[in-house]
């Protein structure tokens, strides 16, 4: 899986007034009509519980800059999960789950369906609102480090 590159984003959520989130690349888009996204998240992940109680999450594509803040929600250790939500701003959209005010993209959805499959469970959004930032550069993953990707090359139309 590590020669499957992929975007890097945020999937945050918001429950009893707190905020959770986890580093996540298992997202694709789904439909257009209704628009729609999924993410396969693990049953384990401390976000888990809170995306299906609040029945809401947002996905937000992380820019190239971003790479302590990816490391910091993907770090299972109890002090980096108290410091997620506390170095960047974080606004609140449709379904009041923390949308990255920096993030290249954010989609903010309410859960629709959730399909255990072995450790994780499939989570389908239909996105409510879309916020659009100014960053261009994406933080990838890929071989197992983080990577940025820019448009340098020729787009093959
Ligand atoms: C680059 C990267 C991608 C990841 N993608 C996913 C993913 O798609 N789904 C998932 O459940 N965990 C994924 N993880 C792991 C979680 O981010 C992490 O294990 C966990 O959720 C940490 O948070 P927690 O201790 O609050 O549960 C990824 C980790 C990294 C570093």
């Amino acid at each position: 899986m590590r020669r499957l590159p992929a975007a890097v984003t945020l999937v945050t959520c918001r429950q009893d007034e707190k905020y959770h989130g986890l580093t996540a690349t298992a997202v694709t888009s789904l439909s257009v009509e209704p628009p729609s996204l999924l993410t396969c998240v693990n049953r384990e992940a401390s976000a888990h519980r809170a995306i299906l109680e609040s029945r809401s999450f947002c996905v937000n594509v992380l820019p190239h800059d971003k790479v302590e803040l990816a490391r910091l929600f993907a770090s299972r250790k109890p002090e980096d999960r108290a410091r997620r939500f506390t170095s960047d701003k974080w606004i609140e959209l449709a379904t009041g789950a923390p949308v990255l005010d920096d993030a290249i993209v954010a989609f903010d959805c309410t859960l629709d369906q959730a399909i255990v499959y072995a450790s994780h469970s499939i989570l389908i959004g239909q996105v409510q609102d879309i916020r659009v930032g100014d960053a261009h550069k994406h933080l990838m993953y890929l071989e197992g480090e983080f990577a940025d990707l820019a448009l340098t090359g020729t787009l093959r139309r």
